[in-house]
């Protein structure tokens, strides 16, 4: 790649060359009062985040450099013309901003999963957390003067991947009834009128039906909701039943009471809220996945992350073991020190994205665990094992069954399984990530090169994702581009977690990357600030970058900041887009950064060139601007920022328009760079041909026009 790139960039300093002059030429006649632009002394710096892109496709232009010098001392009033060359378009990306979910800070169980019930299987052990075994969150229950006994078993399980169980002697059900209580992830939130789904396993070892009690109590004692059911069944049965929250309270805890003598067994004890995101069965957390929805995510990618390739072997994400009625999957610990259930599988992601009009983005391992498996970062990322080649065939026709479970026919063997779960149309996969920035081992590359070609032989139509390490530079990645530029990958996928200048300064990064080599999916990414503290400076650091995608939609087909949601008090990293508590969603400043994109997006880029009246490099690198237009409503979109700590005076002028409706609408995020939070405000805005507007300093303003219809 690094070849391709000179290449490109000798080309483009030619092609460079010869616009020098001629655009110069132009400029003067288009803006004659530049060399005398009020409040700079010095000279003029124009920042063209087009002319020369539009027609290179790739670069940010700086007319006349020499002019470039100091900072224009204590003058800080900044004035900017920005010009609009609305027929002056380049096709983007028209899914260029979308999402990236991991399990990662209880994101997925007591997160975007809606279940209530903590280990509801009993399958928590030591090896996903110190001190945790199969009752974590379960207390044995006997109020009342009852007593029994508990033992957790594993010998007549309701389903081999499910494998513990518990099994209850109760031989005096004294005056209450003896049996469990389960805390929920800190409490079990519930609204008075509100219905719950309650389910559970049974198997009764004694002769007689144990007639069982279910209660969700209140910290002070009170039932806030109960019912009951009675079992009848020697073999392990499915018992459901339904509990109305008599009233709110968001502390409580489940209870389930054996209210007779007797011996039995219990697994799978569920409990979900009936108002789930779109009231689907198994579903999501309503207000979460409304939160995530509204940021208009054009892709999800899932299941991670470092989650993917897994702690060693035996903790890489299978999918197969996250499909199928919840009591048949394969629970296994989670990378990030805690649990995965699963209930949030496969079914459930593609069906998530579906409902929120992103395509499926998942990623498979590569047939290679994590560099940094047992903590092996800490000796130098020596941890990455891979799976024995003997077992390469089976593991890739694995793949290949993910393929056919998302998009074959209902006569398939996997499409019949996606049809019972209740999906017979195909989920339209269109993408598939190998590998999570694995380290570029000969073995990785080994076993990737077997994937790759599997898959690409069987699914042409699929577009394979390869990965370039976790940095945007050094060994992985320059090693990770030069193996997917050999072996024509269709995208590589790029991570990067920087300090918010690093944003400001790598502007023009995707400006000369080669439009043949592969293309970039910004995979993960997130400017972090002091202390990893979500501020505005960093949600301007990327308001900014995102603006360099946006003008490089050409070469950047997605980017999804990482990671999505942090649950507060368990959370193993920070910064996150979504913090979030039993009761409330916390959107960070970040947030409302990725929203602004998400629902003003488009698929046109367009040329524009920036005037300013400061010539410091600085102040030019602080206002970056992008403008697309969305070519199914004909909106133009100016997105423009201030990282500067004064306002600019922008005036606007659209070139290449016959009329344009005045009534357009502004959105501006704006504060201190250490702030923490903040919310954009939304305005009405008259605009024109030309029209002024006030950034204000440290500030993300975007602006939606409607053009005329010629445009379209
Ligand atoms: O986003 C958090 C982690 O950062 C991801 O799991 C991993 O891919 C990256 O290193």
């Amino acid at each position: 790649m690094a070849t391709n790139r000179k290449k490109f960039i000798e080309k483009a300093g030619f092609t460079w060359k010869c616009l020098h002059g001629f655009t110069f030429f132009v400029l003067l006649i288009l803006f004659p009062g530049m060399q005398s632009a009020p409040g700079n002394p010095k000279g003029t710096l124009l920042v063209d985040h087009s002319v020369y892109n539009c027609l290179a496709n790739d670069m940010i232009y700086f007319m006349h450099p020499e002019r470039i010098g100091a900072d224009t001392g204590k003058d800080t009033s900044i004035n900017a013309i920005l010009t609009i060359y609305i027929r002056k378009t380049k096709k983007i990306s028209d899914h260029l901003f979308g999402i990236f979910f991991e399990d990662l800070n209880y994101a997925a169980d007591g997160g975007l999963y809606a279940e209530l019930i903590q280990n509801r299987s009993f399958e928590y052990s030591p090896a996903d957390r110190k001190g945790w075994n199969p009752l974590t969150a379960w207390d044995y229950t006997t109020q009342g003067f009852g007593y029994g006994s508990i033992s957790v078993e594993t010998n007549l399980p309701v389903h081999p991947n499910n494998p513990h169980y518990l099994v209850v002697n109760v031989e005096d059900e004294g005056l209450e009834g003896i049996g469990l209580t389960n805390s929920g992830f800190d409490g079990i939130v519930i609204g008075a009128g509100e219905k719950y789904d309650f389910s559970i396993f049974v198997r009764q070892i004694s002769d007689k039906p144990i007639p069982f009690e279910i209660k969700l109590r209140s910290k002070n004692g009170d039932v806030c909701g109960e019912a009951k059911f009675t079992t009848n069944s020697g073999d392990w049965k499915k018992y459901t039943v339904t509990v109305t929250a008599t009233q709110s309270n968001d502390s409580c805890s489940f209870v389930i009471l054996a209210k007779a003598k007797g011996k039995f067994a219990l697994d799978v004890i569920s409990l979900f809220p009936q108002k789930t995101f779109k009231n689907r069965p198994n579903g999501l957390r309503a207000d979460l996945a409304q939160s995530i929805a509204d940021l208009k995510p054009k892709f999800m990618r899932f299941p991670g992350g470092c989650l993917v390739h897994g702690d060693g072997l035996g903790n890489m994400y299978r999918w197969k073991n996250t499909i199928g009625p919840i009591e048949q999957r394969k629970e296994q610990r989670n990378i990030w020190n805690y649990h995965q259930s699963v209930g949030l599988g496969y079914f459930e992601y593609f069906q998530f994205c579906e409902d929120i009009g992103a395509k499926p983005l998942p990623v498979v391992p590569a047939a290679v665990s994590c560099q940094n498996s047992g903590g092996t970062w800490r000796i130098g990322s020596t941890g990455q094992k891979a799976l024995p080649l003997s077992e390469m065939q089976e593991y890739i026709q694995e793949i290949l069954d993910l393929i056919e479970y998302a998009n074959g026919p209902v006569t398939s063997t996997w499409g019949a399984k996606r049809a019972d779960a209740g999906h017979p149309q195909p989920f339209n996969l269109e993408y598939i990530g190998i590998g999570n920035e694995d380290k570029q081992t000969p073995e990785f590359r080994e076993r990737f090169k077997l994937i790759y070609e599997a898959v690409k032989a069987k699914h042409p139509e699929i577009i394979i994702i390869g990965t370039v390490g976790p940095d945007p530079a050094g060994e992985d990645y320059e090693k990770g581009w030069k193996f997917a530029n050999e072996n024509k990958v269709k995208m590589v996928d790029e991570h990067y977690y920087k300090e918010p200048d690093w944003f400001f300064e790598n502007l023009n990064r995707y400006d000369t990357y080669d439009r043949n080599a592969s293309g970039v999916y910004v995979g993960e990414y997130a400017a972090h600030d002091v202390r990893r503290q979500n501020t505005l400076r960093s949600a301007l650091a990327e308001a900014a970058y995102m603006t360099s995608l946006e003008r490089n939609g050409d070469v950047v087909s997605m980017a999804s900041y990482a990671p999505l949601l942090a649950r507060e008090g368990h959370t193993q990293w920070n910064p996150d887009l979504i913090y979030f508590n039993n009761t409330e969603v916390k959107p960070s400043i970040n947030y409302f950064v990725q929203q602004l994109f998400g629902q003003n997006a488009g698929d046109e880029y367009i040329s524009t060139i920036l005037i300013l009246t400061d010539s410091s490099k600085t102040v030019a690198k602080h206002l970056p601007v992008s403008v697309v237009k969305d070519s199914k409503s004909g909106d133009l979109i100016i997105k423009l920022v201030n990282f500067l700590p004064s306002s600019v005076k922008a005036q606007i002028k659209m070139k290449g328009v016959e009329t344009i409706n005045s009534n357009a609408i502004k959105t501006v995020l704006t504060g201190m760079p250490g702030d923490i939070t903040l919310i954009p405000q939304t305005s009405a805005c008259m605009v024109d041909k030309e029209f002024s507007c006030e950034l204000p300093a440290y500030s993300f303003t975007v602006i939606r026009l409607k053009t005329n219809k010629t445009l379209k």
